[in-house]
């Protein structure tokens, strides 16, 4: 299975001109399954709610239809991050889109800083997804931190975990989504944008460096701070139902679920 990322930096403010370069870029894309970044068509800085009531769309919506041809036309899978208006609510959601049509919706549960204030936090948990056979799973950005999110998951027999990001802190993300793909032994497709956003009298630097994961931690490509970058990696998903680590260790097999504590 040919698995990706497009790392760009959305124009905070111009979703006509994002969707047009992630279309430009996806358009005839090699691969089964491709991560754009978290709110790739409305850049991420908010400084009010009404900004992001200005931007979010439905899902499905114009958008996401016009990703829809991109996903038939190169017969691929596409995760992208967009603000996504459900009546009076707003959440930062990934649309999983398939060649032939949406397959379903992300709505990010663990909300970071000043997204408390423009967004509602998703309630409704991590569901697993169909790509070709194979099992995948969402989260968007900051839910990396919270390990049981992924495991929540792997539970569930994910075998490839897509990842849109906005991340800011160095290297959190990077070394937090490698150690969850070695907790789990799940391939974990990082797809993070890069750029600084000046808004409100706030900056923020994206740290860029999307990677690749393998199942055993291996960072299978990753890259650079800066710069544009549609990556593709052949790996098979299969090796991710296996949870053996030794000869005497399966990773779900041998948890201790009795004590553990879970509030
Ligand atoms: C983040 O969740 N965008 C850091």
């Amino acid at each position: 299975m040919r698995i990706g990322f497009f790392q760009f930096a959305p124009r905070f403010g111009k979703p006509e001109q994002n969707l047009n370069a992630l279309v430009a870029a996806l358009t005839g894309a090699e691969a089964d399954l491709i991560v754009a970044p978290e709110l790739a068509l409305s850049g991420y800085l908010f400084t009010c709610r009404e900004e992001v009531e200005g931007m979010a769309e439905p899902i499905p919506g114009p958008a996401t239809d016009r990703l829809e041809r991109v996903a038939a036309d190169a017969d691929c899978h596409l995760v992208v991050g967009m603000a996504e208006r459900s009546g009076k609510e707003l959440f930062n959601s990934a649309a999983l889109i398939g060649p032939k049509g949406l397959i379903g919706v992300y709505r990010k549960v663990h909300l970071f800083h000043e997204e408390k204030l423009h967004f509602s936090p998703g309630d409704g948990g991590f569901s697993v997804f169909d790509v070709s056979g194979v099992k995948v799973g969402l989260l968007v950005c900051f839910d990396h931190i919270f390990p049981e999110a992924a495991r929540t998951l792997a539970l569930q027999g994910v075998q490839i975990i897509c990842h849109p990001s906005n991340l800011v802190l160095p290297e959190y993300g990077q070394l937090t989504t490698r150690v969850r793909s070695i907790e789990n032994r799940v391939f974990w497709i990082l797809a993070n944008r890069y750029g600084t956003e000046r808004r409100g009298g706030k900056t923020l630097t994206y740290t860029g460096c999307s990677q690749i994961t393998a199942d055993n931690g291996e960072v299978l490509v990753r890259a650079d701070e800066r710069g544009d970058s549609l990556t593709v990696v052949e790996v098979d998903p299969e090796r991710a139902k296996n949870k053996q680590v030794t000869e005497r260790n399966d990773l779900f097999a041998d948890r201790r679920v009795a004590l553990y504590r879970w509030e």
